[in-house]
């Protein structure tokens, strides 16, 4: 593997896989990078990686990123899957990890339409709930987790994925029973649970015109009302032709006018072809039929691929860095290509290559490069 050597003293980690550097030939990894922009290098982890199920992946995991977020163990269907019935093993595990490690840890997500446990908007008798009795799940559930962590951890991904890429109010259940205020309460009830603990606004698709003039309004009017947001995540599940790279920094630009920071916190490129129909963004109850066109990298990329990976990885990364005083963190979805959920997603049992690390746990050359624009 090339090294990047560095003249700079600053603490030297070594990629996963490589040998101990002397101190005058200091490798640079990705969290050394960033920070020196007082950018956060994260990565979403899963349970098996968490309780050291996968050896390689906890070295690379503490080795190049300086934050964790939980894919899966915090959300509603797995934390509390039934009433009054929390499950927090694995959170636990995964917040004394980060900790252990120092590492600044995300909690994903307290509202949200998809994996809500299925008990949270109905009665005893399959009823619709009330505004009433939703209000005060909703504010349980949130007081309940931010409590447990309390100054534990470093900021919530408070409602997730609230906006149609057009700009309207998603019709999730939250909105249809609560209203729109349902986002005003949720921040409030946070803010009071953890005042010490960031508060974001989560979504897909952020380039979207739509969708970025609503979440201008709604930071806007959030904080007339009182509210706290402290950033905006764009989720950056990218692919080869979206998003529109112009319309992209449009709407970092137009999130820090606002006063929040921005982050990219579930970055991952997906070069696989799309099925019929498939508009982007990343409804995860989007479902297509697997066929063998849809699969064409079973035994890795090929040149064409890799050199287009290659380029558009570093295309949004140059981008970063131009932005870089407007962020605060980024996030790659899943340490390696192994058990990224773009195998499954939106085509359940494909071989995809979105992330930095690939299925050996090997950094991919990209990464370098990435690091050498930092
Ligand atoms: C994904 C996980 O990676 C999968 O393991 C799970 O099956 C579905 O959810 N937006 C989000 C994330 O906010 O929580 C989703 O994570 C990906 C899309």
């Amino acid at each position: 593997m090339k090294k990047i050597f560095i003249s700079l003293s600053i603490v030297a980690f070594v990629f996963a896989g490589c040998s101990t550097q002397t101190a005058k030939d200091e490798v640079l990894t990705l969290k050394d990078a960033l920070g020196r922009h007082n950018i956060l290098a994260g990565v979403a982890v899963n349970v098996d990686e968490v309780a050291g199920r996968t050896p390689k992946a906890q070295d690379v995991i503490t080795a190049n990123f300086s934050s964790i977020v939980a894919e899966n163990c915090m959300k509603q269907e797995k934390i509390v899957p039934e009433q009054n019935k929390y499950f927090f093993d694995d959170a636990d595990q995964f917040v004394d990890f980060g900790e252990k490690n120092g590492m600044k840890i995300i909690g994903h997500c307290l509202v949200w339409h998809s994996q809500a446990a299925p008990w949270f908007f109905t009665d005893d008798k399959g009823e619709e709930v009330s505004r009433d009795t939703l209000i005060s799940r909703m504010k349980n559930h949130i007081v309940t987790l931010m409590t447990r962590y309390k100054g534990r951890i470093y900021g919530w991904d408070v409602v997730n994925e609230a906006i149609e890429d057009d700009g309207a109010f998603r019709e999730s259940p939250y909105y249809k029973i609560i209203g729109p205020d349902y986002i005003e309460i949720a921040l409030k009830t946070a803010q009071e649970a953890d005042p010490d603990a960031e508060l974001y606004l989560n979504d897909y698709s952020m380039s979207k015109p739509g969708k970025r003039d609503k979440y201008v309004e709604l930071v806007k009017s959030l904080k007339a009302k009182g509210c706290r947001i402290d950033a905006i995540g764009m989720q950056s599940h990218n692919g080869d032709d979206y998003p529109d790279l112009a319309e992209y920094e449009k709407s970092m630009d137009a999130f820090a006018a606002c006063g929040v920071k921005v982050m990219m916190t579930e970055l991952d490129l997906n070069l696989l072809p799309k099925p019929e129909d498939f508009g982007g963004g990343a409804n995860v109850g989007d479902d297509f039929k697997y066929r063998q066109e849809l699969d064409p990298y079973k035994e890795g990329l090929d040149e064409k691929a890799q050199k287009l990976f290659d380029e558009r990885y570093l295309a949004f990364f140059k981008i970063y860095e131009k932005h870089k005083e407007q962020i605060s963190r980024i996030t790659l979805w899943g340490v390696s290509d192994k058990t990224s959920w773009l195998n499954n997603w939106p085509v359940e049992g494909r071989t995809s290559y979105p992330l930095l690390f690939d299925r050996e746990y090997n950094p991919k050359p990209v990464l370098q490069k990435i690091v050498e624009l930092f």
